[in-house]
């Protein structure tokens, strides 16, 4: 389980600690139901320093411990390339890259990234100067309402980046060597990717014509 690296929590540990505010909380609720004791106690909220990296500027936030990174660059960084749409880890519209691996933003907390280096939407190009990914998108029509995009863009790179480091899925067919690029591996990849307007055919292609030239 991964800790925070300069405040040594990890993931349990805040959960516990999370938990037991609830605990608290309730039993002092239930003692004010009771009218012994004055009005119940809120949770005490807790502060801390995190330094990000984002789209290779370095940022040092004050942030509520349990701020997710997904609300750290929308709200905190005005990031909003990054989009919420479950907020619950099931359609990967929140997909960013942090160190070069694709990730839930919604379902890991900024204090977990202490130091690590966070690339969105934003950090892949401009509207002068489109990443290859960005612009295969675009040639191939891979959207409708464009809402999944920046998530399906990070994670088709971060799908890339697998398959050249010789990570397997589930559907590769011979794991004693590299997966192949195909649409099949893509495909299963990008599962994690919901587009509600269906592009899905669309999006493995732009996917194909940018893995061709890589
Ligand atoms: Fe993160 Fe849906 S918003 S997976
Ligand atoms: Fe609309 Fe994917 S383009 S949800």
């Amino acid at each position: 389980m991964k800790a925070s690296k300069k405040h040594n929590i990890t993931r349990r540990e805040m959960i516990l600690g999370t938990a037991a505010a609830v605990t608290v909380t309730l039993t002092s609720s239930k003692i004010d139901h009771a009218g012994a004791l004055g009005a119940p106690t809120e949770p005490k909220l807790v502060n801390l320093d995190v330094n990000l990296s984002v789209n290779g500027k370095k940022h040092q936030l004050l942030l509520d411990t349990r701020t997710t990174l997904l609300d750290t660059l929308r709200e905190h960084l005005n990031l909003t390339g990054t989009k919420k749409g479950c907020d619950h880890g099931q359609c990967g519209a929140c997909t960013v890259l942090v160190n070069g691996r694709r990730i839930n933003s919604c379902l890991t907390l900024a204090l977990q990234h202490e130091g690590d280096s966070i690339t969105t939407i934003e950090g892949l190009g401009t509207p002068k100067k489109l990443h290859p990914m960005q612009a295969s998108f675009i040639k191939h029509d891979a959207y409708q309402c464009g809402y999944c995009t920046p998530g399906q863009i990070c994670s088709a790179l971060g799908v890339l980046n697998e398959i050249k480091s010789g990570i397997p899925s589930h559907v590769t067919r011979d794991l004693t060597g590299k997966p192949e690029m195909s649409n099949m591996e893509f495909r299963e990849r990008m599962s994690g990717n919901i587009c509600r307007c269906g592009a899905y055919s669309n999006i493995a292609e732009a996917f194909e014509d940018v893995a061709a030239k890589s």
